[in-house]
């Protein structure tokens, strides 16, 4: 398809290109939309194959921060940014400042923040140039604790919608990645009075959780067929696919990582599978919250509280889903555009 037809057919507002050959930066804005805030979403680092596959990645990306910010409750629009290149390079002072110029030319239109191939160290980069960018090691700092509290608060409203209590007390939850946010939330679960299981394919991440908490551990992909009552995939994407789904015993999937259907066929796979399904999106927006709360200069307190509101978007989804028929993937859609098109902000584009 044509470039601007992509554009209109994904709804973006606009798509700004730049380059500094001084430093060899070349980025890519993608801004989704601004109806509900300033479009927010991080930066990608990564050596595309090509210019047009960096297009493609900021487009979809672009547009699933819409969507979560909007589903989060968030005064936010969804944006994202890609630096083309390889994220390893140890010469990052330039590009990151080149890339702050550049959002800084948006005029608060688009907010950055750490992504995939970024960290805290680039921000403070790219905080040299502009104010529009958050996750700054001084301010909110790590965000997993609040993503970890928001997954937790959707386990438990997965638990009302399918046993109709909450109480995770003597429920076995699998937990697949016991990093950032497979931790904390196996620290919350175990409070709850949850027995766990987990997985990690690095061995002293496993036991650390299992020492703190009691979990059994289980190799590799061992994790994908273990009899528990829900499991929350802790780790990378796309891993509910033909090849894991035959192996689910689970009445509940919801977890932290992000994409993880392989392909929206999987989401109706689960759905004929009879599991309660929480849209990733939904139950990890902890993390978007956590960068919310910097920007709106909320305290962690006041994050880790609208975290708790990720209770009732889970079962508003699931409401739509059972309303219209439809997988709870899709519901979790529905209410982004309806939130989308309803409300109306004080926000106006600096532009
Ligand atoms: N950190 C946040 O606040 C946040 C917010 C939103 C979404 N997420 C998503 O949640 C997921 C986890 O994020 P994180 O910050 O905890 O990352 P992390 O890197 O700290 O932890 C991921 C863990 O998964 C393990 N892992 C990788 N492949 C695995 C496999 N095949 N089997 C078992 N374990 C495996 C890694 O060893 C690591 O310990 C990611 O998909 C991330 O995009 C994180």
């Amino acid at each position: 398809m044509e470039l601007f037809d992509r554009l209109a057919s994904m709804g973006h507002e606009e798509v700004l290109v730049a380059s500094d050959p001084s430093c060899g930066y070349r980025g890519i804005i993608a801004v989704h939309s601004t109806a509900l805030g300033p479009a927010l979403g991080g930066t990608r680092f990564w050596n595309y194959e090509s210019d047009e596959a960096a297009v493609t990645d900021a487009l979809r990306l672009s547009r699933g921060m819409t969507y979560k910010n909007a589903v989060a409750g968030l005064d936010l629009g969804g944006g994202k940014s890609v630096i083309v290149g390889d994220n390893r390079t140890t010469d990052r002072e330039a590009i990151f400042r080149a890339h702050g110029r550049f959002v800084e030319s948006l005029g608060g239109r688009y907010i950055t923040a750490e992504d995939v191939g970024t960290g805290t160290a680039d921000m403070d980069f790219v905080h040299l140039e502009t104010e529009h960018v958050a996750g700054l090691k001084e301010r909110s700092g790590d965000p997993s604790p609040v993503t970890a509290h928001g997954v937790f608060r959707s386990v438990q409203a997965s638990a009302k919608q399918r046993w109709d209590s909450d109480d995770l007390t003597g429920k076995v939850v699998a937990i697949q990645g016991c990093g950032n946010v497979g931790r904390y939330l196996a620290k919350e679960l175990h409070e709850a009075g949850a027995k766990l299981i987990v997985s990690d394919i690095d061995p002293d991440r496993a036991q650390r959780v299992a020492t703190d908490t009691g979990a059994q551990v289980v190799q590799g992909d061992e994790i994908y067929s273990v009899k528990a009552d829900i499991f929350a995939p802790c780790a990378m994407g796309g891993i509910i696919n033909d090849d894991t789904l035959p192996k689910f015993q689970f009445a509940v999937i919801s977890g932290g990582a992000n994409n993880q259907l392989l392909e929206p066929r999987h989401g109706d796979k689960l759905e004929e599978m009879g599991m309660q399904y929480a849209p990733d999106y939904v139950a990890n927006a902890g993390g978007v919250i956590n960068v919310f709360g910097e920007v709106a200069g909320w305290d962690a307190q006041r994050a880790l509280k609208k975290a708790d509101e990720i209770y009732d978007t889970v079962l508003s989804v699931f409401e739509i889903a059972k309303s219209e028929g439809i997988p709870s993937y899709k519901a979790a859609d529905r209410l982004a555009e309806n939130r989308l098109a309803s409300v109306q902000t004080k926000w106006k584009p600096a532009r």
